[in-house]
């Protein structure tokens, strides 16, 4: 079933509607007043000429996902503030100036703006720095849930950090995903994210499987940890773990200091990771990225196409991988930079200006990690540098 509701922007003022953004008043008759009062017990008739006028005329809107649309995916860095220091970690900890909070309602505003206009579903990743760490963040779920569109909501969190009775009652509302980052089995991830984290993180995992929240657990994979994969798994099946999202080292910021695998040892890792989604089909844990066509998947890099990124520094970024300012979310809006920036027009036209990838027979499929190519060539238009395949594109 449709969910609706009235729009945001509309006061109600005894028999009155009021939109506060155009000016524009409304009467109410009884079957008028009706509506509304079905409405806010979301029993309203979806096929009356009255309910179809006001959706019309944007009184009322739908805030459900319409499956036919494509989801937006913007990832959102509150913070860079954590409690860890991971090794690989891209993130400066010092130095950046967040937005207001404030500021933070304008930005999500902008952002249903622009869903609305271009019609995409929302989906949107708050993370940091550690999101956890962000003292209003429950307060600024319950804001991005009340606004006019369908947005999914997600947070991404080392999970080192308890999640409290409030943060829980609104991830089970408001249905929001989770996702758990760990990065080997205990020894390995310890080393990479500090003694004892490992177990905290586990904890969070089961206990949000517990209260019947099933978390993504997201793996980095570099060097250090990309012979510890398998035992890492036999913990995650035990906990009770439905999907695993892998992807690779991006040597950018601080994290540029490990060492990421080889063309070789990256095919190696991805076959190898097919193999044991045959062996283990209840566990999901093929990603959807650029290369994993060697694993059966597929995963264009949507940089330019149906992704934004807002760091803790509220500057716009095509990928939060990809060090390219396109603008700022305290003066531009989602509208601008999406439609004005030369970048990711050119992104959008990779067979002409992507090397290799661009023309490659896997290029609807892959493409080629952008925010690889530029962390190793300086040039986001490269060919992507952990590919075995690229030398045979001709
Ligand atoms: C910056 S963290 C923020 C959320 C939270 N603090 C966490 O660790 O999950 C988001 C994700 O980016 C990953 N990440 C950090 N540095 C990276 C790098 N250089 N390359 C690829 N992924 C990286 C982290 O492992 C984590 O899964
Ligand atoms: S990866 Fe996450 S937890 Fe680790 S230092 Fe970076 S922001 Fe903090
Ligand atoms: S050459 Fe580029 S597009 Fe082709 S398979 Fe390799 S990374 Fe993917």
């Amino acid at each position: 079933m449709n969910r609706y509701k009235i729009s945001t922007s509309i006061s109600v003022v005894g028999k009155r509607l009021l939109n506060t953004v155009t000016g524009e008043l409304y009467e109410l008759t009884t079957a008028g007043l009706n509506l509304v009062a079905a409405l806010n017990r979301g029993e309203a008739d979806e096929k009356s000429t009255l309910f179809k006028r006001m959706l019309l005329e944007g009184v009322i809107v739908r805030v459900d996902e319409d499956l036919k649309k494509e989801r937006f995916h913007l990832q959102w860095h509150l913070l860079n503030g954590c409690n860890l220091r991971c090794r690989h970690c891209y993130d400066e900890k010092q130095g950046s100036s967040p937005l207001a909070f404030e500021q933070m309602l304008t930005v999500t505003d902008n952002f249903v703006v622009f869903l609305r206009k271009t019609e995409f579903n929302g989906e949107l990743s708050l993370t940091g720095g550690e999101p956890l760490l962000f003292p209003r963040l429950v307060e600024l779920i319950e804001y991005i849930k009340s606004r006019d569109v369908f947005i999914a909501l997600f947070i991404l969190t080392n999970g080192t950090i308890p999640f409290g009775p409030e943060l829980m009652a609104a991830l089970t509302k408001h249905n929001v995903g989770v996702q758990i980052s760990i990065d080997g089995n205990e020894a390995v991830h310890d080393e990479i994210r500090g003694e004892g984290n490992y177990q905290r993180s586990l904890a969070t995992v089961k206990s949000l499987i517990a209260s019947g929240v099933y978390p993504m657990v997201h793996y980095v994979i570099m060097k250090r940890n990309s012979v510890v994969i398998e035992e890492f798994l036999a913990d995650m099946l035990a906990a009770g773990v439905k999907r695993i999202n892998f992807s690779n080292l991006v040597p950018i910021g601080p994290g540029a200091k490990e060492v990421a695998l080889s063309p070789e040892e990256n095919a190696t890792v991805i076959e190898k990771i097919a193999v044991l989604q045959h062996k283990y089909p209840g566990i999901s844990m093929l990603a959807r990225r650029p290369l994993w066509h060697l694993a059966g998947s597929t995963g264009l890099c949507p940089v330019g196409l149906k992704t934004l990124t807002i760091d803790a520094n509220g500057m716009y970024m095509p990928c939060r991988r990809l060090p390219i300012i396109l603008g700022n979310s305290r003066t531009d809006t989602f509208f601008k930079v999406w439609f004005t920036s030369e970048f990711l027009q050119k992104m959008r036209e990779r067979e002409k200006y992507v090397k290799v990838c661009g023309k490659c027979p896997k290029a609807d499929i892959c493409g080629g990690c952008r925010a690889i190519a530029h962390a190793v060539y300086g040039d986001a238009f490269a060919v992507d540098p952990s590919c075995l395949l690229a030398s045979k594109v001709v």
